[in-house]
């Protein structure tokens, strides 16, 4: 039943352009590439060895940060209702005033030091930032186009490589979002066409001045912009964060940026490249898959509040709880969390934001085991039931979790991160042979009395949860 959902999400976005890859439709497949990519040539050994780092990390940090966080969601009196970063769009903005922004744009308030260590304190193990939005504008030095924050603002630094020297130097992974496709200051750039006043239909444009020819945009801007991030930051970026490939990015097209990703093996690129190069990783994006992607790597990206670029109005940000939650549910089906945060227009990271990152920071200092490195669950107890009358983001039934416990698993241990507390725990079918139990947060690990009869497993739990959001019950077992 779960599988032949997913097959009906994947068809029903086989013909669809721009408006659908904004959002977390997997983009179809072709196996017939102009130029192979890694994935088509590694063995499965290579590359799990290629994956091993990310699939350990379980939880990374998005950043969406750029020129849109000086409008912050207002623009001309006019608030928009969609994401931050997409004011330029939404509100139609011409490319000269959007332009315009850039000299007032003197983030001074940005510390690498500080974001670097927060993430860390968050118990994210990468950082994926926006080198370049749908806008256009780069957020580092790029001799290839002098819209760039180090060339056409007071700030003249470049947060990349502040960035990428503070990574290096706490001990934390380094990616960059970069927006192959759609380039909205740049002549000739894609723009996803999202049926308002005074754009146009085929090319999405509503100023002249972004008029011109895709592939000069490609050949002198996008793919020269590329191999700049590739070459001046030394061992990072280690992903690379492609987006809305749209219908421009052909096979062909495509196949050029593969030739530049194939000359770093260690690279890991998502699957929104386009042309239908399937890459490294799923992307369902605000949403958890309810079952993952049996075989595939994937992550959910999701935002703290309800924008992903800054909105001065936007407050409305997840508990700790959802978004631990969301942790330990993307974890116990095999995916990473990339959680995002969207600094403001001097760089500061709004406060709710840091709050919740720490919090979420403190529970994985005490049960990050059951976390990081481990993989699916092995139960096959549905988390959830598809609702018969409500559509999901796909149109499809919508998913409706339960919550009352989730799985993670390693060799010999089975982790049971408990949300409903209820002093025991029972599963029907327990696949392996528990051998002790304990509760992570206990620091005595303290024995817990357990039975099992055949297939099922009862394990008696003291009267109080050790932490309101997620006990974990760890099962020592054998196979
Ligand atoms: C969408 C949006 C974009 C955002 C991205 C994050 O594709 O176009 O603004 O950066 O999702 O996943």
């Amino acid at each position: 039943m779960y599988r032949s959902i997913a097959t009906g999400i994947l068809l029903a976005s086989a013909s669809l352009g721009y408006a659908q890859l904004e959002g977390s439709a997997p983009i179809p497949q072709s196996p017939n590439h102009p130029v192979p990519a890694i994935q088509d040539t590694e063995t499965p050994a290579q590359r799990d060895a290629r994956m091993a780092w990310w699939r350990d990390a379980r939880f990374g940090m998005f950043i969406h940060w750029g020129l849109y966080s000086i409008p912050a969601g207002e623009w001309n009196g006019k608030r928009t209702d969609h994401i931050g970063e997409w004011i330029m769009n939404d509100l139609s903005i011409p490319v000269a005033d959007y332009k315009a922004f850039a000299k007032q744009f003197n983030p001074t308030g940005f510390s690498a030091h500080d974001i670097v260590a927060l993430a860390k304190a968050a118990g994210m193990k990468y950082i994926v930032i926006t080198s370049k939005h749908h806008d256009g504008f780069a957020m580092f030095g790029s001799k290839v186009d002098p819209f760039n924050i180090v060339d056409a603002t007071p700030f003249h630094r470049d947060p990349l490589k502040e960035l990428a020297e503070e990574c290096r130097k706490q001990g934390i992974k380094l990616g960059f979002y970069y927006s192959q496709s759609q380039d909205w200051t740049a002549p000739g750039g894609g723009a996803a066409y999202r049926n308002l006043p005074g754009h146009d239909k085929q090319t999405g444009h509503w100023d002249k001045a972004q008029d011109g020819s895709f592939d000069d945009y490609l050949h002198k801007k996008s793919i020269p912009q590329i191999k700049e991030l590739l070459e001046n930051y030394k061992e990072f970026p280690v992903v690379v964060w492609f987006d809305t490939p749209g219908k421009a990015m052909t096979p062909e097209r495509a196949a050029e940026v593969v030739k530049l990703l194939n000359k770093y093996p260690n690279l890991i690129w998502n699957n929104r490249l386009g042309g239908g190069y399937k890459g490294d990783t799923e992307t369902p994006e605000q949403y958890i898959p309810p079952q993952g992607y049996p075989g595939r790597d994937w992550e959910s990206c999701m935002t703290i509040n309800d924008t992903w670029g800054f909105k001065s109005f936007d407050t409305n940000f997840k508990s700790e709880e959802t978004l631990l939650r969301n942790l330990i549910d993307i974890a116990s089906k095999g995916g990473n969390y990339l959680l995002n945060i969207g600094p403001d227009s001097h760089g500061i990271v709004p406060a709710p934001e840091v709050e919740r990152l720490r919090a979420m920071g403190k529970w994985l200092d005490v049960n990050g085991e059951a976390i990081y490195g481990t993989s699916a669950t092995i139960f096959d107890t549905p988390t959830g039931t598809f609702s018969t009358t409500e559509k999901g983001r796909n149109g499809q039934p919508r998913f409706i979790p339960t919550w009352n416990w989730r799985s993670t698993t390693k060799a010999n241990k089975v982790y049971v991160e408990i949300f409903d507390w209820k002093g025991s725990f029972h599963v029907d079918k327990m696949p392996r042979k528990v051998t002790g139990a304990y509760l992570l947060a206990d620091k005595a690990h303290k024995p817990l009395k357990f039975t099992q009869n055949g297939d099922s497993l009862d394990v008696q739990l003291p009267a109080k949860a050790l932490d309101p959001i997620a006990t974990v019950l760890v099962l020592n077992t054998t196979k």
